[in-house]
């Protein structure tokens, strides 16, 4: 079988194809074969280099395909069920530990950009009713944890205010999670034709952060008050404008590190005073992924996907990631 590796020093000129032997499944355990995959931040990061792997490590958190055999003692699949992966694998249930989420699909594991893996009968989950295989590796990251930062800890409620920052895929499905629980949706973008689409799907709101570097106060402003619930996906880049933006009580999820965002300042008065609450939050457990399913079958969300590309344009669609032209998830399929 095809996988794609990662060979040393790393980066994407040392992306390549690697023929390897076709797994064969021992005790307690399924062989996937993959037919699409999704990229996220992480991945990036994972493929450019910026976060060091072993020799010829398989990329990619995010992978949907099938189930092609099946190890003594799995009795909760069988061959042909369509599955999707977990970020970390073995983060069954309750609340993170070390243990749990040491192992990352796709960083200090084999990840999805394989035509099969090997992999332990617990470490996926059902794909959506009626979702293509594209569809359904939209889910395994951006989505998970758009719903984990919403529903498990936010315990949105219709009638909450939501802000998304940027239109990436995080946010994006952080709009359509929040649209359906009846909240009010606000969003940042840098792009005033992404702004019109934001609006299109529900948002009342969109502020360009190029053109107005003091969005959270505008936001402030113009929700009367601040917002229930801050997506925050820049970390150092964005967190003074995210607590800003917030409402007395409010709640903000540290997400993601974009726009050069690892390090940054807080001014704490403004968390304290504002009683603000800041929950760190990275994806969520196999439990979580399920009800996130589940609830996908009950109300039909339809993940927006951007661009899709085939096995061997993995360089390219992360070229077309970093240009930062999408809106919603990329993905490749095979
Ligand atoms: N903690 C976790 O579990 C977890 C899970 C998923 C993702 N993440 C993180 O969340 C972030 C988003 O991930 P993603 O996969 O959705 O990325 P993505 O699809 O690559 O998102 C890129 C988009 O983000 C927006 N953006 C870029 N710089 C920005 C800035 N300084 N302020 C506001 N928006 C900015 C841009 O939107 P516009 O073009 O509209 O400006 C850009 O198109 C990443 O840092 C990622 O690592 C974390």
């Amino acid at each position: 079988m095809k996988v794609i590796g990662i060979k040393q020093p790393g980066g994407f000129k040392n992306i390549t194809i690697i023929e390897k032997q076709d797994p064969i499944p021992q005790m307690g355990q399924v062989v996937v074969k993959w037919h699409a995959t999704s990229l996220n931040f992480h991945d990036y990061l994972v493929a450019a280099g910026g976060i060091p792997v072993p020799e010829g490590r398989i990329p990619m958190s995010d992978g949907a395909g099938e189930i092609i055999a099946i190890g003594k003692g799995v009795d909760e699949w069988e061959v042909g069920d369509k599955v999707m992966s977990m970020f970390f694998p073995n983060w069954l249930e309750g609340k993170p530990t070390l243990k749990k989420t040491m192992f990352i699909l796709g960083e200090t594991l084999d990840g999805c950009m394989a035509e099969q893996s090997v992999l332990p009968a617990t470490a996926v989950t059902k794909i959506p009713e009626g979702y293509s295989f594209a569809e359904a590796a939209t889910l395994p990251t951006a989505g998970l944890t758009a719903w984990r930062a919403l529903m498990v800890e936010g315990n949105i409620k219709a009638g909450d205010k939501v802000l998304i920052e940027g239109t990436g895929g995080l946010s994006i499905f952080a709009l359509q999670l929040a649209k359906m629980a009846g909240a009010k949706i606000f969003a940042t973008t840098s792009s005033n034709e992404k702004a019109e689409r934001l609006k299109e799907m529900g948002a009342e709101m969109v502020i360009n952060y190029k053109e107005d570097e003091r969005w959270g106060k505008t936001i402030f402003k113009m929700t009367g008050g601040g917002v229930d619930h801050v997506l925050d996906v820049g970390g150092g880049s964005t967190m003074r404008n995210s607590i800003e933006a917030a409402a007395m009580n409010g709640h903000i999820y540290s997400i993601g590190i974009l726009g050069g965002g690892r390090k940054g300042e807080i001014t704490f008065p403004k968390l304290f005073f504002k009683h603000l609450r800041m929950t760190g939050l990275a994806v969520g457990s196999v439990e979580m992924q399920n009800k996130m399913v589940d609830a996908i079958n009950t109300n039909g969300m339809q993940p927006v996907v951007d661009k899709s590309y085939g096995f061997d344009q993995l360089v390219e669609a992360f070229q077309y990631q970093a240009a930062g032209k999408h809106f919603g998830k990329i993905v490749l399929e095979w």
